[in-house]
């Protein structure tokens, strides 16, 4: 039963900068390069005789091509107890919309999805051990992304396979953005 998600995937000088922004933390697991993405929606283990069907519906959404801009840095839950150390991005109204789109597509669909706002987020790194001394490194560095725009012509339905070695990340399916307004509001 595949492990589902929907993601943006970034283009490699992107992701070049991003991992510029790793700093050693022990305990630490910092996404490979060439895995770094922003999560639209997790979908989780979906049968194989429905990957086709949510392929065709996830076809029927439009949507707006958009750009991304950088925000800041921060982690999950708090940070006094890292666990997940990420960078934001700016709550573009294009964005949020394609994310509540996919979401609320996937909820008809009979696949739950969580009930908090989509906070617009790449994971950089996990921790075993929440370490918030090294962390603070992390999270005070200045932000030069924040110069970057990265446009966005895509979405991308990715299978993730769990081995020993991490996971493994294979894009399924490319849905193009190409809807004119994205449905926002006139
Ligand atoms: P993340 O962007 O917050 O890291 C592939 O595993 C992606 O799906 C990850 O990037 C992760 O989101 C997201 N993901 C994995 N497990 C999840 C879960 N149980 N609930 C929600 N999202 C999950």
């Amino acid at each position: 039963m595949p492990r589902l998600f929907i993601a943006i995937d970034l283009p490699e000088v992107v992701r070049q900068e991003l991992c510029r922004l790793n700093v050693p933390i022990p305990y630490s697991r910092w996404v490979p390069v060439d895995q770094l993405h922003l999560t639209l929606a997790f979908l989780g283990d979906v049968g194989d005789e429905r990957v086709a069907g949510l392929a065709r519906a996830l076809g029927q959404v439009s949507a707006a091509p958009f750009e991304l801009h950088f925000d800041r840095l921060g982690c999950f839950p708090s940070r006094s107890r890292p666990r997940v150390l990420w960078v934001g991005l700016k709550p573009e109204p294009l964005l949020l919309t394609l994310a509540d789109r996919l979401r609320d597509l996937l909820r008809d669909c009979g696949i739950p999805q969580e009930d908090r706002p989509f906070s617009p987020h790449i994971t950089l790194a996990r921790l075993k051990l929440p370490a918030a001394r090294e962390c603070a490194s992390f999270l005070d560095q200045p932000l030069e992304l924040n110069r970057l725009s990265v446009p966005v012509q895509e979405f991308i339905l990715f299978e993730s396979r769990l081995t020993a070695a991490g996971a493994i990340h294979t894009p399924l399916k490319r849905f193009p953005l190409s809807g004119g307004s994205g449905g926002l509001p006139a």
